[in-house]
């Protein structure tokens, strides 16, 4: 019997050491708590909108999270491609990127509305659509698939360029163009003759320049950020589509956050967003300026623009894709969009 209470003794005192907080300097208590690391992977450079946004993010979380999380920005495809960094956030490599919408269809084919041709007037008349209740609901439609989308950032509207002048719809014929992984922009370069071909965004400058394709599209930060003026000798103005990015995360990760820090960055993330949305325009045209200067100091490059009788050929010539996706995308999201280019009328 002494026996057993003796041994039941020291398993209480064992026990009892486990438990009790140490005041040795090497013990667990004494050391703060791990910071929770939040990695920000993207394919851009940091001077565009999305580089600038993230980098804006991580210094609010510095500043007003400091010692309880830190984020990591990982800009230039230096990380994962968009592709990859998709199947890195359910592994939980990354926690949050900010793929174009356009990478987006094959989780959620209503997101593809984002892709059709001469849908919003402009990125204003966009962020109206990914404000309102449509728009709204877009952000938990991949929940399934285990992603959050947390934001909405622009970057701005799309532009085509080529090593020849681009004046009409009929120009693109036979032409090879990079389009991002998006079934309704390989839509709607077979439609105009073109031969569509997915890269990744990082692998758009070498394809350029070594001719494995003859032109692409994209908003003024991304062609002046990576120099595709450098290899392209004509952009054309068109404005024919957006390129916007959804903000990202592992649903489950975000959720499990303790709340008080997820609300905090879900505050940081807002204000973040609305900067980012500013400065895009902003962006957009100094980058646009920046083109058409080298183009006239170099004679390398030249940006045509439109009149709105060659807008209104381009309109039409691309429309055929609206009816292919109308039934996968859903007429009344198109409709959400198409309302959302009327301005707010005052009471
Ligand atoms: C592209 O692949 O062209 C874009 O998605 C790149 C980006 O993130 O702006």
């Amino acid at each position: 019997m002494l026996r057993f209470w003796l041994i039941l003794l020291s398993l209480t005192v064992l026990t009892a050491c486990d438990q009790a907080p140490s005041n040795t300097p090497n013990s667990n208590e004494s050391k703060a708590p791990t910071p929770i690391k939040i990695k920000f992977s993207h394919v851009v450079a940091e001077t565009t909108p999305k580089g600038v946004g993230a980098n804006q993010f991580k210094q609010k979380v510095a500043e007003r999270l400091g010692g309880k999380v830190v984020v990591e920005v990982y800009p230039n495809s230096q990380l994962y491609d968009d592709d990859k960094v998709m199947e890195a956030l359910l592994l939980g490599d990354v926690q949050m990127a900010a793929p174009s919408l356009a990478k987006f269809g094959k989780y959620t084919k209503q997101l593809q509305v984002f892709d059709l041709p001469f849908l919003f007037t402009d990125v204003k008349a966009a962020e109206r659509f990914q404000t309102g209740p449509t728009g709204k609901s877009l952000l938990s439609s991949m929940e399934k698939y285990g992603y959050l989308g947390l934001a909405y950032w622009h970057n701005g509207m799309k532009q085509l360029s080529a090593n020849k002048p681009l004046r009409q719809p009929s120009d693109l014929k036979g032409l090879k163009f990079r389009i991002q992984h998006s079934e309704v922009l390989q839509h709607q370069f077979e439609i105009l003759g073109a031969s569509p071909q997915k890269l990744t965004f990082a692998e758009v400058y070498n394809a350029l320049q070594t001719g494995v394709v003859d032109g692409a599209e994209n908003p003024w930060s991304n062609a002046y950020s990576k120099k595709f003026h450098e290899v392209q000798t004509h952009f054309t103005e068109t404005n024919h589509g957006i390129l916007d990015y959804f903000v990202v995360t592992n649903a489950q990760f975000w959720r499990n956050l303790p709340a008080d820090i997820r609300t905090e960055l879900e505050q940081i993330l807002q204000e973040v967003t609305e900067e980012v949305n500013t400065l895009a325009i902003d962006l957009d045209n100094e980058h646009r300026q920046k083109i058409v200067e080298f183009g006239q100091q170099t004679g390398k490059t030249q940006v045509l623009t439109l009149t709105s009788e060659e807008i209104a050929q381009w309109r039409q010539a691309m429309q055929p894709v609206w009816q292919k996706f109308e039934t996968e995308i859903g007429k009344d999201i198109i409709d959400a969009a198409l309302a959302a280019n009327q301005l707010p009328t005052t009471p």
